[in-house]
């Protein structure tokens, strides 16, 4: 799919990998609405897609609530006549062990990672079939491949979004639109600041993430792991869950939180 004129929607652009991804739609010739919370951070962005020669509409959501969401497909219809690529990307990593959880951490997290993105197909899907083609991208996390302890909240909503899209790219056989389910590893974004990583699973750039989307959407792509070793980790677990959850402990793939220091 060729993305010059085209019109994008990204949730969570405020910043991470949405603000990459928004600058680099934007590069790739598209114009792009941009939807978040913080709306001073969402005009940051705006001013980076209009310098890459694109036009930008701002529009703060809180994407927990479906009404704000189907008022954002509204408002980019109406500014830009059309739409073309959806990109669920907002999210919060929600950790909690399994033995101190509370269901109101869990709606939390299922609140933003899972239905946020859902609202957002359901409420642009309708557009993008009516005109027979379009993209829809679901940025779930590695951890909706193989789950990370104590991440439970954010894993079980990241493996129903990645649910949600392998039925979604299947439903939209022959429909003309398509869809990319994106498993990101570990990405250097405020979202895990404060934890440390090992080598073998460390920070990539935002930007890396936001060129595989762009490729994706180009070539049509239905799954996107990145980077490469987080592949390792499914392949094991794909072979023999234990020998993933080895992996996991060995490598200390889960992280440690470190406190930042305020005053560096
Ligand atoms: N960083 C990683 O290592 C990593 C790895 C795998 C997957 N991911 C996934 O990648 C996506 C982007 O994360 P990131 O790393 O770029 O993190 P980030 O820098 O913390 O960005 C998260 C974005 O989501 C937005 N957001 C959070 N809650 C929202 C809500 N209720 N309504 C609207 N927007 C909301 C935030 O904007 P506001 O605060 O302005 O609302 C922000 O723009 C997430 O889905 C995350 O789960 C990240």
């Amino acid at each position: 799919m060729r993305l010059d004129g085209k019109v994008a929607i990204v949730t969570g652009a405020s910043g991470g990998i949405g603000a990459a991804t928004a600058v680099a739609l934007a590069r790739a010739g598209a114009d792009v609405a941009l939807a978040a919370r913080r709306a001073e951070a969402l005009q940051n962005v705006a001013a980076q897609v209009r310098d890459a020669g694109r036009r930008a509409l701002v529009v703060p959501t809180d994407v927990t609530e479906q009404a704000q969401v189907t008022a954002l497909v509204e408002d980019t219809l109406t500014a830009f006549g059309r739409l073309d690529v959806l990109v669920a990307n907002a999210g919060a990593y929600i950790r909690s062990p399994i033995r101190a959880l509370t269901p109101e951490t869990l709606a939390r997290s299922l609140a933003v990672n899972f239905y946020g993105s859902v609202y957002l197909v359901l409420a642009g899907l309708p557009h993008l079939l009516q005109q027979g083609q379009g993209h829809i991208v679901l940025v779930t996390s590695m951890d909706g491949k193989k789950g990370l302890p104590p991440d439970a909240p954010y894993v079980a909503a990241k493996f129903a979004l990645s649910g949600f899209g392998d039925v979604l790219r299947q439903e939209l056989h022959g429909t003309g639109v398509a869809a990319t389910v994106v498993f990101p590893g570990r990405v250097d974004t405020p979202m895990i600041a404060d934890l440390r990583v090992p080598w073998i699973s460390a920070k990539i750039p935002p930007e890396a993430v936001a060129r595989a989307i762009v490729q994706a959407i180009r070539r049509r792509r239905s799954e996107v792991i990145v980077p490469f070793q987080a592949r390792l980790l499914y392949w094991a677990q794909c072979v023999a869950p234990k020998l993933a959850d080895w992996a996991v402990r060995t490598l200390g793939l889960s992280g440690e939180e470190v406190e930042q220091d305020d005053t560096a």
